[in-house]
């Protein structure tokens, strides 16, 4: 076991775990943030996508050794001062989820996507989401709280 010091949706966050723990269970089993989803295991599915200073990273099959200083968000981290961003607002007036399962790890990933491409077409999106799955097939869906999520943001929402 080792003690590393984690910066956390805004926090400074102390664990003491093995080096080779994916940040996924440090989130998980250490933090209790269990927003992030355990799917594969093999960064093949998403579900456990996180922010790691600014990019989509599949926290499964990251090392909490590898983390460092960088800047860790969760979907629990993502609102902000308690106002969900124009995403998750668009989830929830599309009623985007069904399960709910993978989709932490498709805002995680939409977010990213509406950063880089305010305004996304179809195209943008189905290769921007094409590595997050869903066994519910909710893709139309998510598709369309993207384009929807884009539109809040328009009108001066943060993504
Ligand atoms: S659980 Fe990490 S990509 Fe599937
Ligand atoms: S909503 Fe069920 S797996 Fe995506």
């Amino acid at each position: 076991m080792s003690e590393y010091q984690l910066h956390i949706n805004g926090q400074p966050r102390t664990v003491d775990v093995a080096p080779e723990t994916p940040l996924l269970w440090v989130l998980r089993d250490s933090l209790d943030l269990v927003g992030t989803k355990f799917g594969c295991g093999m960064a093949q599915c998403g579900a456990c996508s996180v922010h790691v200073d600014g990019e989509a990273v599949r926290s499964c099959v990251l090392p909490v050794s590898l983390v460092g200083d960088k800047k860790v968000v969760t979907i629990e981290g993502l609102a902000t001062e308690g106002k969900l961003t124009p995403l998750q607002q668009a989830w929830c007036v599309l009623d985007v989820a069904q399960c709910g399962y993978c989709q932490a790890g498709q805002i995680m990933c939409a977010s990213i996507l509406l950063r880089e491409k305010p305004k996304p077409t179809d195209a943008d999106i189905d290769l921007a989401m094409s590595g997050n799955l869903c066994r519910c097939a909710t893709y139309h869906r998510i598709r369309a709280g993207i384009h929807r999520a884009a539109e809040l943001a328009a009108e001066g929402g943060a993504r």
